[in-house]
Protein backbone atom coordinates (compact mmCIF):
# COMPACT_ATOMS: atom_id res chain seq x y z
CA UNK A 1 0.00 0.00 0.00
CA UNK A 2 1.59 3.07 -0.92
CA UNK A 3 2.13 5.67 1.30
CA UNK A 4 0.30 9.41 1.45
CA UNK A 5 2.43 12.76 2.67
CA UNK A 6 -0.17 15.90 2.79
CA UNK A 7 0.85 19.59 2.68
CA UNK A 8 -1.97 21.75 4.13
CA UNK A 9 -0.64 25.27 3.53
CA UNK A 10 -3.22 26.56 6.01
CA UNK A 11 -3.87 30.16 4.95
CA UNK A 12 -0.38 30.95 3.97
CA UNK A 13 1.67 31.42 0.26
CA UNK A 14 0.80 33.76 -2.37
CA UNK A 15 0.76 33.48 -6.16
CA UNK A 16 4.86 33.44 -6.20
CA UNK A 17 4.78 30.42 -3.93
CA UNK A 18 1.78 28.23 -5.24
CA UNK A 19 3.99 28.50 -8.87
CA UNK A 20 7.06 27.74 -7.39
CA UNK A 21 5.28 24.50 -6.35
CA UNK A 22 5.21 23.09 -9.76
CA UNK A 23 9.19 21.96 -9.43
CA UNK A 24 7.69 19.43 -7.20
CA UNK A 25 6.78 17.97 -11.03
CA UNK A 26 10.34 16.54 -11.53
CA UNK A 27 9.77 14.33 -8.60
CA UNK A 28 9.96 10.20 -9.35
CA UNK A 29 8.40 8.56 -6.50
CA UNK A 30 8.07 4.88 -6.39
CA UNK A 31 5.73 4.05 -3.44
CA UNK A 32 4.58 7.02 -1.84
CA UNK A 33 1.55 10.39 -3.10
CA UNK A 34 1.62 13.90 -2.48
CA UNK A 35 -1.10 15.27 -2.11
CA UNK A 36 -1.03 19.10 -2.54
CA UNK A 37 -3.72 21.48 -0.26
CA UNK A 38 -3.96 25.51 -1.42
CA UNK A 39 -6.31 27.48 -0.18
CA UNK A 40 -8.75 27.69 -2.31
CA UNK A 41 -7.42 30.88 -4.86
CA UNK A 42 -4.81 29.02 -5.53
CA UNK A 43 -6.15 25.80 -6.87
CA UNK A 44 -5.98 26.78 -10.33
CA UNK A 45 -2.54 28.17 -10.01
CA UNK A 46 -0.98 24.89 -8.81
CA UNK A 47 0.00 22.84 -12.81
CA UNK A 48 0.86 18.89 -12.01
CA UNK A 49 2.11 17.41 -14.92
CA UNK A 50 3.16 13.93 -12.00
CA UNK A 51 0.86 11.02 -11.42
CA UNK A 52 2.41 10.68 -7.89
CA UNK A 53 1.15 14.07 -6.98
CA UNK A 54 -2.84 15.29 -6.51
CA UNK A 55 -4.38 18.48 -5.90
CA UNK A 56 -6.83 18.86 -2.25
CA UNK A 57 -8.21 21.54 -0.45
CA UNK A 58 -8.33 22.58 3.15
CA UNK A 59 -12.61 22.08 3.53
CA UNK A 60 -15.55 21.34 1.91
CA UNK A 61 -19.12 22.35 2.10
CA UNK A 62 -21.60 20.72 4.14
CA UNK A 63 -24.29 22.03 2.05
CA UNK A 64 -26.03 20.94 -1.03
CA UNK A 65 -28.42 23.56 -2.18
CA UNK A 66 -26.97 26.36 -3.68
CA UNK A 67 -28.42 28.81 -1.47
CA UNK A 68 -24.77 28.45 0.42
CA UNK A 69 -23.37 31.99 0.17
CA UNK A 70 -19.78 32.08 1.01
CA UNK A 71 -19.36 27.98 0.34
CA UNK A 72 -17.37 25.97 -2.06
CA UNK A 73 -19.44 22.51 -3.24
CA UNK A 74 -17.46 18.98 -4.43
CA UNK A 75 -18.61 19.90 -7.68
CA UNK A 76 -17.11 23.39 -8.47
CA UNK A 77 -13.83 21.51 -6.52
CA UNK A 78 -14.08 18.84 -9.19
CA UNK A 79 -13.71 21.39 -11.80
CA UNK A 80 -10.12 21.81 -10.71
CA UNK A 81 -9.33 18.76 -10.02
CA UNK A 82 -9.79 18.41 -6.86
CA UNK A 83 -9.45 15.14 -5.57
CA UNK A 84 -8.88 15.16 -1.80
CA UNK A 85 -10.54 17.20 0.72
CA UNK A 86 -8.98 18.07 4.30
CA UNK A 87 -11.94 18.22 6.83
CA UNK A 88 -12.76 18.47 10.37
CA UNK A 89 -9.12 20.06 10.83
CA UNK A 90 -8.81 21.12 14.55
CA UNK A 91 -8.36 24.79 13.75
CA UNK A 92 -11.94 24.47 11.84
CA UNK A 93 -12.94 22.67 15.05
CA UNK A 94 -11.98 25.17 17.36
CA UNK A 95 -14.17 27.94 15.32
CA UNK A 96 -17.33 25.97 15.38
CA UNK A 97 -17.26 22.88 13.30
CA UNK A 98 -18.97 19.91 14.98
CA UNK A 99 -18.75 16.31 14.40
CA UNK A 100 -22.56 16.63 12.51
CA UNK A 101 -21.14 18.95 10.43
CA UNK A 102 -17.75 17.50 9.94
CA UNK A 103 -20.04 13.99 9.19
CA UNK A 104 -22.23 16.24 6.66
CA UNK A 105 -18.77 17.62 4.65
CA UNK A 106 -17.67 13.91 4.50
CA UNK A 107 -20.90 12.82 3.01
CA UNK A 108 -20.94 15.56 0.73
CA UNK A 109 -16.87 14.98 0.03
CA UNK A 110 -17.94 10.99 -1.06
CA UNK A 111 -21.05 11.40 -2.95
CA UNK A 112 -18.87 13.34 -5.46
CA UNK A 113 -15.74 10.97 -5.59
CA UNK A 114 -13.71 13.00 -3.20
CA UNK A 115 -11.22 11.23 -1.16
CA UNK A 116 -12.21 13.09 2.81
CA UNK A 117 -9.07 13.56 4.80
CA UNK A 118 -10.91 13.29 7.98
CA UNK A 119 -8.55 14.88 10.98
CA UNK A 120 -9.29 13.89 14.83
CA UNK A 121 -7.23 14.55 17.53
CA UNK A 122 -7.18 15.03 21.51
CA UNK A 123 -6.58 18.37 22.93
CA UNK A 124 -4.29 17.63 25.87
CA UNK A 125 -1.60 15.45 26.01
CA UNK A 126 -3.44 13.75 29.32
CA UNK A 127 -6.61 13.71 27.81
CA UNK A 128 -6.57 9.80 26.49
CA UNK A 129 -8.09 8.58 22.87
CA UNK A 130 -11.90 8.80 23.89
CA UNK A 131 -11.93 11.82 21.96
CA UNK A 132 -10.65 10.46 18.97
CA UNK A 133 -12.43 7.85 19.03
CA UNK A 134 -16.07 9.72 19.14
CA UNK A 135 -14.54 11.70 16.47
CA UNK A 136 -14.13 8.71 14.21
CA UNK A 137 -17.44 7.22 15.56
CA UNK A 138 -18.91 10.40 13.97
CA UNK A 139 -18.26 10.38 10.84
CA UNK A 140 -18.65 6.25 10.83
CA UNK A 141 -21.87 6.24 11.53
CA UNK A 142 -23.34 9.13 9.10
CA UNK A 143 -21.05 6.77 6.48
CA UNK A 144 -23.11 3.84 7.26
CA UNK A 145 -26.43 5.88 7.54
CA UNK A 146 -25.87 7.20 3.86
CA UNK A 147 -25.14 4.07 2.28
CA UNK A 148 -21.90 4.98 0.45
CA UNK A 149 -20.12 2.45 -0.71
CA UNK A 150 -17.86 1.11 2.31
CA UNK A 151 -15.13 0.28 -0.02
CA UNK A 152 -14.12 4.18 -1.02
CA UNK A 153 -11.25 5.68 0.25
CA UNK A 154 -11.14 7.43 3.39
CA UNK A 155 -8.31 8.84 4.77
CA UNK A 156 -7.83 9.35 8.77
CA UNK A 157 -5.38 11.95 9.90
CA UNK A 158 -4.43 11.58 13.58
CA UNK A 159 -3.11 15.26 15.02
CA UNK A 160 -2.92 15.44 18.39
CA UNK A 161 -4.08 19.19 19.12
CA UNK A 162 -1.18 20.12 21.59
CA UNK A 163 1.34 18.80 18.33
CA UNK A 164 0.09 21.19 16.45
CA UNK A 165 2.98 24.15 15.91
CA UNK A 166 4.09 23.61 19.08
CA UNK A 167 6.88 21.18 18.32
CA UNK A 168 5.79 18.66 20.53
CA UNK A 169 5.47 14.96 19.81
CA UNK A 170 3.71 11.66 20.55
CA UNK A 171 5.81 8.87 21.19
CA UNK A 172 5.90 6.12 17.85
CA UNK A 173 4.12 3.77 21.04
CA UNK A 174 1.81 6.63 21.28
CA UNK A 175 1.06 7.37 17.61
CA UNK A 176 0.75 3.37 16.98
CA UNK A 177 -1.29 3.14 19.71
CA UNK A 178 -4.50 6.05 17.77
CA UNK A 179 -3.34 4.45 14.57
CA UNK A 180 -4.69 0.91 15.87
CA UNK A 181 -7.63 2.71 17.56
CA UNK A 182 -8.95 4.92 14.41
CA UNK A 183 -8.76 1.58 11.92
CA UNK A 184 -10.41 -0.74 14.45
CA UNK A 185 -12.97 2.03 14.85
CA UNK A 186 -13.31 2.49 11.48
CA UNK A 187 -13.36 -0.93 10.48
CA UNK A 188 -16.54 -1.16 8.38
CA UNK A 189 -14.57 0.72 5.60
CA UNK A 190 -12.65 -1.34 3.68
CA UNK A 191 -10.21 1.08 1.82
CA UNK A 192 -8.56 3.85 5.07
CA UNK A 193 -5.14 5.22 5.82
CA UNK A 194 -4.51 6.61 8.63
CA UNK A 195 -1.61 9.92 8.72
CA UNK A 196 0.23 11.52 11.64
CA UNK A 197 0.23 15.72 11.33
CA UNK A 198 1.61 17.79 14.35
CA UNK A 199 4.98 19.34 14.11
CA UNK A 200 6.96 16.89 11.52
CA UNK A 201 10.11 18.34 9.66
CA UNK A 202 12.98 17.49 7.88
CA UNK A 203 14.94 16.63 11.24
CA UNK A 204 13.13 14.27 13.23
CA UNK A 205 10.40 12.34 10.65
CA UNK A 206 13.29 9.61 9.97
CA UNK A 207 12.31 8.76 13.46
CA UNK A 208 8.77 9.21 12.30
CA UNK A 209 8.60 6.25 9.56
CA UNK A 210 9.29 4.13 12.37
CA UNK A 211 5.19 4.25 13.16
CA UNK A 212 2.77 1.86 11.13
CA UNK A 213 1.13 5.33 10.20
CA UNK A 214 0.61 5.71 6.69
CA UNK A 215 1.74 8.85 5.85
CA UNK A 216 2.05 12.17 6.78
CA UNK A 217 0.11 15.67 7.04
CA UNK A 218 2.48 18.48 7.02
CA UNK A 219 1.86 21.76 8.15
CA UNK A 220 4.22 24.62 8.84
CA UNK A 221 7.20 22.88 7.02
CA UNK A 222 4.96 22.19 3.34
CA UNK A 223 6.28 26.26 2.90
CA UNK A 224 10.22 24.83 2.93
CA UNK A 225 10.23 23.46 -0.67
CA UNK A 226 13.51 21.77 0.20
CA UNK A 227 12.78 20.45 3.41
CA UNK A 228 9.29 19.45 2.18
CA UNK A 229 11.41 17.27 -0.38
CA UNK A 230 13.03 15.36 1.69
CA UNK A 231 10.66 14.36 3.87
CA UNK A 232 8.76 12.75 0.53
CA UNK A 233 12.18 11.58 -0.33
CA UNK A 234 12.76 10.00 2.74
CA UNK A 235 9.20 8.22 2.95
CA UNK A 236 9.47 7.08 -0.60
CA UNK A 237 13.09 5.42 0.59
P1 LIG B 1 2.42 21.65 11.88
O1 LIG B 1 3.13 20.63 11.03
O2 LIG B 1 2.78 23.05 11.52
O3 LIG B 1 2.52 21.33 13.33
O4 LIG B 1 0.85 21.53 11.50
C1 LIG B 1 0.27 20.29 11.40
C2 LIG B 1 -1.08 20.46 10.83
O5 LIG B 1 -1.94 21.10 11.40
C3 LIG B 1 -1.35 19.85 9.51
O6 LIG B 1 -2.69 19.83 9.22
Amino acid sequence: MHKLVVANYKMNGNIKFFRSLNILNKLKLRDTKIVLCPPFLYLPIVKLKNKSISLGCQNISQFINNKSTGEISPLMLKEFNVCYAIIGHSERRAIGETDDMVANKVINALNHDITPIICVGENNKEEGLSLVKTQVKAVLKAIDKSGIEKTKEVIFAYEPVWSIGTGKLPTIKDIDKAVKLIKTTAKLLVNTKVLYGGSINGDNFTDLTNSIADGFLLGGVSQKLEEFKKIVKGVDA
